[in-house]
């Protein structure tokens, strides 16, 4: 996708339901360094236990696809992909916030990302990381929702618990919680790698998913 083609992602806003006040921003290319501290590369084995589980209505936007990890996955399987990120690494198109756009890319039908947790890796930032991670899902739902579509979002687990957390998933087409039973190991957190002391899941919403229908708990 070119920048032009992602910059009239900002030109439909009438066909999107606003699910919170989001200002009207221009797309731009960040100042970013190039490997920004919310940059954590997803291994392959996580995007291969969501695909076990849900097959997506495609093409598939990665809005957030940093240097591809996750996109790379998708395209290996089959679907078409439109990779899109904030910041440059390298794949797909550069400068375009996801929280900026009114509109999914001409002919998506789902997003699958693993997005920014909002807490840059510190101890302090994380109290403010809830918070931003509903932002996306909010923003990611209305924009889903305008094209009937589906949405997968890699989340820590222990984040699905919070109250303001519950109220937004259990609002929405809630199609299945799947839990990663491995932690991850994230490629390029230096000495913290072994750490790996978040357990994830997969959030999956389908907004053709019957109303009132619990979300399935599958475990991988
Ligand atoms: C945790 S990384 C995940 C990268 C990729 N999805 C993966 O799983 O390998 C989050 C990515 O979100 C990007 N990002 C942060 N804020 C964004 C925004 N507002 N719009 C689009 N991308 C954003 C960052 O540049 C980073 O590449």
């Amino acid at each position: 996708m070119t920048l032009a083609q992602a910059e009239s992602l900002l030109t439909d806003r009438d066909t999107i339901p606003q699910a919170e006040p989001l200002a009207r921003r221009a797309i731009h290319v960040s100042g970013y360094e190039r490997e920004g501290r919310d940059f954590y590369a997803t291994p392959a084995w996580v995007t291969e236990a969501l695909l076990k589980h849900v097959m997506f209505r495609g093409p598939i936007w990665e809005p957030c696809c940093g240097d591809g990890a996750m996109s790379s996955v998708l395209a290996d399987k089959g679907y078409d992909v439109v990779s899109t990120d904030l910041v440059d690494r390298g794949f797909g198109t550069a400068g375009v916030d996801f929280l900026a756009c009114r509109a999914v890319p001409g002919g998506c039908r789902s997003i699958v990302t693993n997005p920014p947790y909002g807490d840059t890796g510190s101890q302090k930032g994380q109290s403010r990381s809830p918070m931003a991670m509903l932002g996306f899902l909010r923003h990611a739902m209305a924009l889903t929702d305008s094209v009937q579509g589906q949405l997968a979002l890699l989340v820590r687990l222990q984040w699905i618990a919070g109250k303001r957390a519950a109220d937004t998933l259990s609002a929405g087409p809630f199609s299945a919680v799947i839990v990663l039973t491995h932690r991850i190991r994230w490629f390029d957190m230096a000495e913290r790698t072994n750490a790996a002391q978040h357990h994830h899941a997969w959030v999956v919403f389908d907004h053709r998913h019957p109303k009132g229908q619990p979300p399935a708990l599958l475990y991988v």
